[in-house]
């Protein structure tokens, strides 16, 4: 492997005169009367601190983030939502009408379109029956053109975890970065591809506070890196991308562990519940192993299931279009209360199909 983040990034972003924010650079002097940021300086409607402009580099929230994660603060950046850093990728490493970035769908959705709006060309290499990576055929299809690798593990919608020897294939053949988007991370035994940042500097690690962490309103999206990057992308993001608000709402819910622990627990132990009583239904030809907080369940007919959920007033996510997921619907793990109601409305329709009476009475 021959990585060289400088010669990866793009030309404009290393010649970039960043924007200096009047915070940056009151808070490095510590100014105790500010007058440089256009603020109102009488107060706020709300709590009194909601006037100032907020740390543009978080860096309260990235201390207690590093303890919890086991890495340094300067190897962590937050974005509004982890939505914000994908993007923020792109643009940084990939040059519109020429660059391309490696998917493997089916995956997360946002990896293609935010590539669309930058222009930016999508390789895709569909992952393999197993909803495995095709190393070879991925491998294959790099060129000096392909500047990023997305993989999406545990993946969305099919809610399995990679193999991580294929992960660090991908590390160690590949000379652009390979983001390991780990939004579901929390809900599976493997551990975190975190602690392989040491030994891969083309590696990027994603995850979000929107999932195990209760806080999707918030829009707080985590990006581990080598600090070479992450002060890279410090330089391109908007000044004050995270708002006071959320970085002191996270401040306080990150001392809650145990209660997030908790819950995903309960996830799991319902991840399990469902899928079984799930399996047990006729309509319901497959559910595939998870390792996230949801379920993707293949059935006879999904397009019917999904309107006699909706019926009931109750979403889950159609995948049936999506490649490899013919007639598959994607269920989140709800509360106890939530799944029985799952899983009665489809009994439900059972009994009203004749084929199911039939096969009944047999
Ligand atoms: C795999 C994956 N990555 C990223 C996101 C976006 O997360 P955030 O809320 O941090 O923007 C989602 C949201 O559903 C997701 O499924």
């Amino acid at each position: 492997m021959n990585f060289n983040l400088n010669q990866l990034v793009r030309k404009n972003i290393k010649e970039l005169n960043p924007y200096s924010s009047a915070r940056q650079e009151s808070v490095a002097s510590e100014v105790k009367i500010f007058l440089d940021a256009n603020e109102n300086s009488f107060g706020s409607p709300l709590a009194s601190e909601y006037n100032r402009y907020p740390d543009p580099l978080q860096k309260e929230v990235k201390e207690v983030l590093s303890k919890i994660k086991h890495t340094n603060a300067s190897n962590i950046f937050i974005g509004n939502g982890s939505d914000e850093i994908i993007d923020l990728l792109i643009r940084i490493f990939c040059v519109p009408g020429e660059d391309k970035i490696l998917v493997c769908p089916p995956t997360y959705g946002m990896y293609e379109v935010c590539s669309k709006i930058n222009d930016i060309g999508v390789q895709k290499i569909n992952l393999t029956a197993d909803f495995q990576l095709d190393i070879p055929q991925i491998l294959n299809s790099i060129n000096e053109k392909t500047k990023l690798i997305f993989i999406c593990s545990p993946n969305n919608p099919t809610g399995n975890i990679m193999a991580k020897n294929d992960l660090l294939q991908l590390l160690q053949n590949f000379n652009g970065l390979v983001i390991i988007d780990e939004a579901y991370i929390n809900f599976s035994q493997q551990k975190s591809m975190i602690s392989e940042l040491e030994l891969y500097a083309n590696l990027v690690v994603l995850q979000t506070l929107s999932k195990a962490w209760g806080l999707a309103s918030l829009r707080l999206g985590l990006g581990y890196g080598s600090a070479e990057l992450i002060s890279i992308m410090n330089k391109v993001k908007p000044p004050y991308n995270i708002g006071g608000s959320a970085q002191s709402l996270a401040l306080e819910a990150l001392q809650n562990i145990a209660q997030v622990n908790e819950w995903i627990v309960n996830t799991t132990t319902e991840r399990t519940r469902m899928a079984n009583d799930l399996k047990k239904l006729s309509l319901v030809e497959k559910v595939y192993p998870s390792d996230a907080n949801f379920l993707l369940v293949k059935f006879k007919d999904a397009e019917k299931i999904y309107h006699a959920l909706m019926a009931k007033k109750i979403a889950v996510r159609n995948r049936s279009k999506e490649t490899l997921c013919d007639n598959c619907l994607r269920i989140t793990i709800g509360t106890p209360g939530e799944n029985d109601l799952v899983i009665d409305s489809i009994l439900e329709l059972e009994k009203m199909i004749p084929e199911y009476n039939k096969f009944k009475n047999q």
